[in-house]
């Protein structure tokens, strides 16, 4: 192990930094819309399972394979398997981190935006109908967004010169518990809305006849985006962990907290969807045009939306530091860069996919490929595609490549903890069959090679 490398130094700075990349606008900005567009109880149904067969396994894999090398993606799969051809497998992770980035920042971008508003008071006294078209206004205005979505690039670019253990691990710790409690109390607002039992019956009561194809297939994808997994970011930071970091059950940690705050995320925007009568079915903007009207509809508007506002701001730029430190860890270790280069090669990177994503709502709402602008391009392939390749990648490669003593030592912290294997067997079971097999499943789907 190499001594120079940083590390995470408390228990609840780990728990802190791996639940603040999982939780992040994947939870309270893609989930609510894409349960919206794919009919919400049957997609959340799909998507628990996919939680638990898939992602979780396929996080074990990940800290298994980051906790063992202490090294960055490649550097891992490199040390494991010298000079062969897996080793550039993690590369497709490099670049899906920079196709999210791009995506992601635009809507964070958008969270910056919304955040100024709230405190300056200029969201407060519209009409839900006001609020849609004041988002359509903003996002296509080319200016406005593309600067938003730099601005927050260069803040990222910020927290990360600092470094892991001094940048990341404080901000987490302290933020992630603050945004769980406000979000308990803007679900409670929503409930006692009229019309409250329209949105929770719509997010909980699964109607088996929406399930096709594509419903499957975006079920996974949230799976995989929302745990942070398939892109080798789990990996990186848990080569960040001690000996005695307990992999599996932090694993469990991640999925259970992740779906949770999902789930308080869909109480808090369904009832209000329907109590406004608006469609739930309105794709990336659904939130964005909801929420100011929650707002609303609490005492002191200014200040609680303001403080939502900036929870939501810090919940993604924990989110998007995991995916640039992938990047960056790769970038110092594979190719011996300082991680200040490093740094703003990932940033420069990210700005120029992030504006080119944020004109996808303006004056480049007509380029399409495939029927798809830049923004939902990028999404569609990073999440519905690259995360899963890789997802594949790693659980075969912790179930079939690594060593049986590597595995052991991982699982049970060098003998420091205990593996019942009561729990240990079904998880492999998972990681070599169950994960990959299902995955390739759900690709033939979606592809229509097989249908049901
Ligand atoms: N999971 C984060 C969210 O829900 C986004 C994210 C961070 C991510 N790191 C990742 C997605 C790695 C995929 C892979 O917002």
């Amino acid at each position: 192990m190499k001594n120079d490398r940083a590390q995470f130094v408390t228990k609840t700075g780990v728990i802190a930094a791996t639940v603040g990349s999982a939780v992040g606008l994947g939870n309270i900005w893609r989930f609510p819309f894409e349960a919206g567009v794919h009919g919400g109880g049957a997609f959340l149904i799909l998507y628990v399972i996919c939680v638990l067969l898939i992602g979780v396994p396929v996080v074990v894999a990940e800290f298994v394979l980051g906790r063992g090398t202490h090294a960055n993606a490649k550097g891992a799969i490199s040390q494991l398997v010298p000079g062969t051809w897996m080793r550039w497998m993690p590369l497709l992770g490099v670049l899906a981190s920079v196709l999210i980035l791009g995506f992601y920042s635009v809507v964070a971008g958008w969270i910056l935006a919304y955040l100024y508003m709230a405190v300056t008071g200029m969201m407060s006294g519209h009409t839900p109908q006001e609020y849609g078209t004041m988002f359509g206004e903003f996002v296509s205005n080319p200016w406005l967004s593309t600067m938003c979505t730099i601005l927050f690039l260069l803040i990222n670019y910020t927290v990360l010169r600092r470094g892991v253990q001094k940048g990341i691990e404080k901000i987490a710790n302290i933020l992630m518990p603050l945004l769980f409690l406000i979000l308990v109390v803007f679900c409670v607002n929503s409930l006692l809305m009229d019309g409250a039992g329209k949105g929770i019956s719509f997010l909980f009561n699964p109607d088996f006849s929406k399930i096709t194809p594509s419903v499957v297939v975006g079920a996974m994808g949230q799976a995989f985006f929302s745990l942070s997994v398939g892109l080798g970011c789990l990996l990186t930071y848990a080569s960040y962990f001690n000996d005695k970091t307990p992999l599996v059950k932090n694993a469990f940690t991640i999925g259970a907290l992740d779906t949770l705050v999902a789930i308080l995320a869909g109480v808090m925007i369904f009832p209000a969807v329907f109590s406004f009568g608006m469609s739930a079915e309105a794709g990336p903007k659904l939130v964005f045009e909801i929420l100011p009207s929650i707002f609303q509809h609490l005492p002191m508007p200014i200040l609680w939306s303001s403080a939502f506002f900036i929870l939501l701001f810090f919940a993604s730029l924990t989110s998007t530091i995991s995916m640039s430190e992938t990047c960056i860890a790769c970038f110092v270790e594979e190719l011996k860069m300082s991680r200040k280069k490093a740094t703003m090669l990932n940033t420069a990177i990210c700005i120029v996919l992030g504006v080119l994503c944020s004109l996808s709502f303006g004056v480049m709402s007509s380029f399409t490929i495939c029927g798809k602008t830049l923004f939902d391009l990028f999404d569609f392939v990073s999440s519905s595609i690259l995360l899963p390749v890789g997802g594949i990648f790693f659980s075969l490669f912790v179930g079939w490549v690594v060593d049986k003593k590597f595995l052991d030592d991982q699982l049970t912290s060098n003998g420091e903890g205990k593996m019942s294997n009561w729990v240990k067997m079904p998880m492999m079971f998972c990681i070599r069959f169950v994960a990959p097999i299902s995955i390739v499943l759900i690709f033939l789907v979606g592809l229509g090679i097989l249908s049901f």
